[in-house]
């Protein structure tokens, strides 16, 4: 089921009026350079929170709400959620492209373990175009990598965390933060123990971000942390897309679902507006803002 989607545009289908950002609400985007809008019609704008780092998530599922395989099938990642869908990697890409800091959990690092958090390694063939349109935009070359680890079990030397023009941030406790300093770290990484005993809180994440100067960050998972940014109210915004597998649960729940570790209590009472839902192929391509 490789390269399903290859080329097609993401073509848009609806739109709530709240999609445009509002008169005088600072925004990042707008319409996309020639290139990269023939694949993505029309205008990618995020309104920006004014008093701290605006947070999008990205992420894609099954149609029966399945988004990792977990432990069974530790080598498998998002490209077997959705098929290898060639629109999927390029809205990804579209969306780092966009971002001062993308976000990540170790789970996510540790099974991507040939993953580089960039549009250019996404898609290479448009690595010049997401470049010129970052450099339109003022934004910094790559963005900033956040892993977030409570064991600081992640290796310094995987190629995503290691290019030297990706500046990598691990968010981590003290205990990871010691783990790590028995490890030769690349130059562009930096340990911060800004968590408690077991877990880095999203208040904490957030503040990382800020300090980078950041105004919009893009949490790419996993269901963990997301659920732990979603549970902390700091998700402004969902990217979902949902493509056409079946995949079913295991017998004993190996299959994760987009948020882990919530309980309906905590999650009952969360509403989020459809913005827009988009199309290539049998890809749906769906955006949410979360109530604040
Ligand atoms: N379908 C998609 O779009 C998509 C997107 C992303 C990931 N995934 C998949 O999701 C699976 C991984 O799921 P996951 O939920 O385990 O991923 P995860 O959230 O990336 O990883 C969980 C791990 O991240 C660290 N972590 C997360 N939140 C933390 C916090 N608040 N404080 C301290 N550490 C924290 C912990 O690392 P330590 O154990 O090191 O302490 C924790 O064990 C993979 O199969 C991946 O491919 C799918």
């Amino acid at each position: 089921m490789a390269g399903r989607s290859e080329g097609l545009a993401i073509e848009p289908l609806w739109h709530d009026p709240e999609i445009v950002p509002a008169d005088g609400v600072e925004a990042r985007g707008g319409l996309l350079p020639p290139v990269l809008a023939a694949r993505f019609p029309g205008e990618l704008a995020v309104s920006l929170v004014p008093e701290r780092p605006t947070v999008i998530a990205n992420f894609v599922s099954s149609v029966d709400g399945v988004v990792a395989l977990g432990p069974s099938e530790p080598a498998a990642g998002g490209g077997e959620i959705s098929g290898f869908s060639d629109a999927d990697r390029f809205m990804m890409a579209l969306l780092r492209g966009l971002a001062d800091v993308v976000i990540v959990g170790a789970g996510t690092v540790r099974v991507g373990s040939r993953h580089r958090w960039t549009a250019r390694y996404l898609y290479p063939a448009l690595a010049a175009d997401f470049a010129a349109w970052r450099g339109e935009l003022w934004l910094s070359a790559q963005p900033t990598l956040i892993v977030v680890t409570a064991s600081g079990n992640v290796d310094p030397a995987h190629p995503g965390l290691s290019a030297p023009d990706v500046p990598v941030i691990v968010a981590t406790t003290p205990a990871g933060a010691k783990h790590l300093s028995s490890r030769p770290l690349p130059a562009n990484m930096r340990v911060e123990a800004v968590g408690s005993e077991d877990r880095v809180p999203a208040g904490a994440i957030l503040e990382l971000v800020r300090k980078t100067g950041a105004r919009l960050a893009l949490c790419e998972g996993g269901p963990h942390l997301f659920g732990e940014l979603l549970r902390a109210r700091l998700i402004d915004e969902l990217f979902l897309t949902l493509a056409p597998q079946v995949i079913g649960r295991d017998s004993d729940a190996h299959r994760l679902a987009l948020v882990e570790g919530t309980s309906f209590g905590e999650s009952h009472g969360r509403w989020s507006k459809l913005l827009g839902v988009r199309r290539a192929g049998d890809d749906l391509f769906l955006r949410y803002r979360f109530e604040r």
